[in-house]
């Protein structure tokens, strides 16, 4: 039985990519930060093969012991993470730390400490959620973008360095999925703000992930208006017009 570890699996991506795995017959080690969030996946799942661990990942501690409690998987999906509005120059220390620490150095801990144990299978995979912001500027999130930015950076070299060891990395950029993020941090006006054909759902980003990551793909982009939109972003007309969209309180 194939094993996945999924950090972020108690709601949106990570549940979604943990239910496609559970459908197909994986054994899983779910990893959230709530436990009250996360018996409602346990109870969803009810699979006795699956194991249910609770951190805060923005906490080096966290990922040390982890990695101690973890056998070590065939597939790694690096997801948990939230969203923040953070104007320029009004965010604490403390803040930008733990931001970067959950969606940056945090899955970058982590997959230094499995890789030696990766490389030893016959084949493994990483699969990292960015996010579209990793390639396009992103106003009042700044923090946001530029930690999806170098999670992705990091993914793309260090994955071209793990191709010949058997072990692929896949990092996805989704644009806006609805899930509980926006609610989480205070910006659910994006839900009547943002139109229709920018919202990709949670189901089809983790179908078209894993399709790229088991095609041993580098980048994937979910969403057909995203992949539309790619070579134009980061052009000025292109930035106006995602700033106008995607403005922020
Ligand atoms: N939604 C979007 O539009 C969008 C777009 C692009 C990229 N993404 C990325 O997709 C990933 C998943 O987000 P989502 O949209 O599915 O959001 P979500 O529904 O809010 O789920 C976030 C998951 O991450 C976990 N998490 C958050 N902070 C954590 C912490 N400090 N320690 C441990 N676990 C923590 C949550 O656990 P608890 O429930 O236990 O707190 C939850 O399982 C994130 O990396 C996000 O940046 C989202």
């Amino acid at each position: 039985m194939k094993k996945a570890l999924i950090t972020g699996a108690s709601s949106g991506i990570g549940f979604e990519y943990a239910k496609h795995l559970n459908q197909n017959g994986w054994s899983l080690d779910l990893i959230s930060h709530s436990e009250e969030r996360s018996k409602k996946a346990r109870e969803f799942f009810q699979n006795n093969n699956n194991n249910y661990f609770h951190f805060d990942l923005s906490k080096k501690d966290s990922i040390l012991e982890l990695l101690e409690k973890v056998d070590c998987p065939d597939l790694v999906v690096a997801n948990a993470g939230i969203t923040m509005m953070s104007k320029a120059g009004e965010s604490t220390s403390l803040q930008r730390d733990e931001l970067y620490y959950l969606l940056c150095g945090g899955v970058i801990d982590l997959i230094e400490g499995l890789v030696p144990r990766l490389k030893e299978k016959d084949a493994s995979r990483i699969v990292i959620i960015s996010s579209i912001g990793a390639v396009t500027p992103m106003p009042k999130s700044s923090l946001y973008a530029s930690a999806k930015s170098a999670i992705y950076s990091y993914g793309r070299s260090v994955g071209e360095e793990l191709a010949d060891e058997n072990v692929s990395v896949t990092i996805s950029l989704p644009g806006y999925v609805k899930t509980n993020a926006h609610k989480r941090a205070g910006l659910d006006h994006l839900e009547k703000k943002i139109p229709f054909w920018m919202w990709v759902s949670a189901e089809k980003v983790v179908r078209t992930t894993e399709k790229a990551s088991r095609a041993g793909k580098s980048t994937v982009i979910p969403g057909i208006a995203y992949k539309l939109v790619r070579p134009f972003l980061g052009m000025k007309i292109t930035s106006k017009v995602w700033k106008m969209l995607n403005k922020r309180i």
